[in-house]
């Protein structure tokens, strides 16, 4: 089996019975902050695209780049469909001219003709991705490989009863706004950062033993930022508290807790698969690349600022009445919803910067009134900082998901009260009926569920399943004193209260080895 890295979580896959391009990203992304890195666009991608299938794990614009799909990848490809609960990812493809499509039934092996096996699992809740997000398991003449990419299953072990996996490509770096765009001082910021930095790699480290592949292969991140005004978000700066550390970081790190069986893949790199080893060619050497990364990207910012100069000019609407809109669009769904506006729970601010680059107009989503309006100097639950002109381009695009644009661009600052509230995000992506829906009812049917299974961690009993998304706490959970720590995505929990010290509600259910009397099951999840 061969894997050749086409950048971020992109590869291409041959085999004697066919070829798969996963994830092919190469146009920025979110407002044109993110860029590929190390940069992939002088690849031979008009040979890179004429291939027998087309997987894309998820919508994410830096995996899912509709312009390079249309413009690239063939149109007799079959696209292999994770399992998602709307509809929304082949109605895309099929807007850029793909019709053969494979819908692969979630966790089944399907056997393509040749003898190329495939399994994606689809991960379905309002959390993962954009409503979904997947990973891919390919075996060819005894050669397994699994792209987890960015997927973030609870454990692996649907893949590991299929066999020992040989190559296991997965997420190690940051994909996220959080700790940057908070209006924190310096050194809190570069702490959370820095815990934020480690818990990637423990996370990683944590997949990479359940799964005990041959050979790992640290893809999908990071991104880099070549616009000036983010241009601090690259590792370059020996900022500990950065999230995004490049691929010779998770080496070195992979190192430290005793990996020896890491293959970076730049951008052209062939790495050839067998049951008895790897064998990798690189474009250029690894360790010259990452010494040269500076320059690297700095001539990177050069060749690309003519894109995001013109990306930039395409965003100012002034024709569009943000107030007015932003009603128009959300109130409608604000009725709708209950678990989101109730775990929201409160006022969100967004205040948005005039052209003049001073001017604000606050605007508040109302979440218990249910409505849009002009703030009215109340107390609010989150607060955004971001320029107008970018709101008026997603009102203007009719943007449904402000995760997958807005946030993901880091184009803005925020600041809340109290913990971190994942309901205003899975509101903010979901402004679309379907969306909305879906989201709803996984929350109602999430919150009926009970979960009985007690298990013991230290001096602790707490139920096996983290009250976020259900991670196996025998695998993730951790204690320290008082507190457990789920590591899938870092929630803490204060183990006497049973409070979630991350975000509101999601309480565990917990009592001392020794107490008398635990509570009884369910009764610490209302
Ligand atoms: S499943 Fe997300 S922190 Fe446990």
């Amino acid at each position: 089996m061969r894997v050749t890295g086409t950048g971020h979580a992109s590869m291409r896959i041959d085999t004697a019975a066919g070829s798969i391009l996963c994830d092919p990203w190469v146009n920025p992304a979110y407002f044109a902050s993110w860029f590929p890195f190390p940069d992939n666009s002088l690849l031979d991608w008009e040979s890179l695209g004429q291939v027998d299938y087309l997987y894309v794990s998820h919508l994410h614009r830096d995996h899912f780049d509709a312009k390079h799909l249309r413009d690239f990848v063939s149109k007799d490809a079959t696209v292999l469909l994770p399992e998602f609960p709307t509809s929304e990812m082949e109605d895309e493809f099929r807007a850029l001219g793909f019709t053969k499509f494979l819908k692969a039934p979630n966790e089944q092996v399907v056997e393509l003709p040749g003898g190329l096996k495939i399994m994606i699992q689809a991960l379905t809740s309002p959390t993962d991705g954009p409503i979904g997000d997947s990973s891919l398991w390919v075996e060819y003449d005894g050669v397994r490989l699994l792209n987890q990419n960015d997927a973030r299953p609870t454990d692996l072990s649907v893949f590991a009863e299929l066999g020992h996996v040989h190559a296991h490509l997965l997420q190690f770096s940051g994909a996220i706004w959080y700790p940057m765009v908070y209006e924190l001082p310096q050194a809190a910021k570069t702490a959370f950062g820095k815990q934020k930095r480690d818990r990637q790699f423990d996370r990683t480290w944590r997949y990479i033993d359940d799964l005990k592949a041959d050979h790992v292969f640290p893809i999908a991140g990071p991104p880099c930022f070549l616009d000036d005004a983010l241009w601090q978000f690259n590792d370059i700066h020996g900022d500990e508290g950065n999230i995004f550390p490049d691929q010779s970081v998770f080496l070195s790190e992979y190192a430290k807790v005793g990996g020896t069986n890491g293959i970076v893949l730049l951008p052209g790199s062939v790495a050839e698969v067998t049951t008895e080893g790897a064998s990798t060619t690189h474009p250029v050497p690894v360790d010259e690349f990452f010494a040269n990364k500076v320059a690297h990207l700095e001539e990177m910012r050069e060749r690309k600022r003519p894109i995001i100069e013109a990306e930039k000019a395409s965003w100012r609407h002034p024709e569009v009445d943000v107030l007015g809109e932003m009603k128009r669009r959300i109130e409608p769904l604000l009725d709708e919803s209950i678990y989101l506006a109730k775990g929201v729970g409160g006022p969100v601010r967004f205040d948005l910067v005039g052209y003049d680059g001073e001017s604000v107009e606050s605007i508040v989503v109302d979440f218990p009134g249910k409505e849009v309006r002009p703030y009215a100097e109340e107390k609010v639950r989150y607060r955004f900082r971001t320029e107008r002109a970018l709101i008026e381009h997603l009102l203007f695009i009719d943007e449904v998901d402000w995760v997958n644009s807005l946030f993901l661009s880091c184009r803005f600052s925020a600041a809340r009260i109290g913990q971190y509230n994942e309901f205003v995000y899975a509101f903010f992506k979901c402004l679309s009926e379907e969306r909305l829906q879906y989201a709803e009812g996984w929350y109602d049917e999430h919150e009926r569920t009970t979960d009985a299974e007690d298990i013991t961690l230290g001096d602790w009993v707490v139920q096996r399943r983290c009250p976020h998304l259900k991670a196996d706490l025998t695998r993730f959970g951790i204690v320290e004193g008082d507190q457990l720590t789920c590591q899938l995505h870092g929630w803490r929990f204060d183990l006497p209260s049973g409070r979630c010290l991350t975000s509101v509600g999601h309480k565990v259910r917990a009592h001392r080895v020794d107490a008398e009397t635990p509570a009884p099951a369910g009764e610490a999840l209302s």
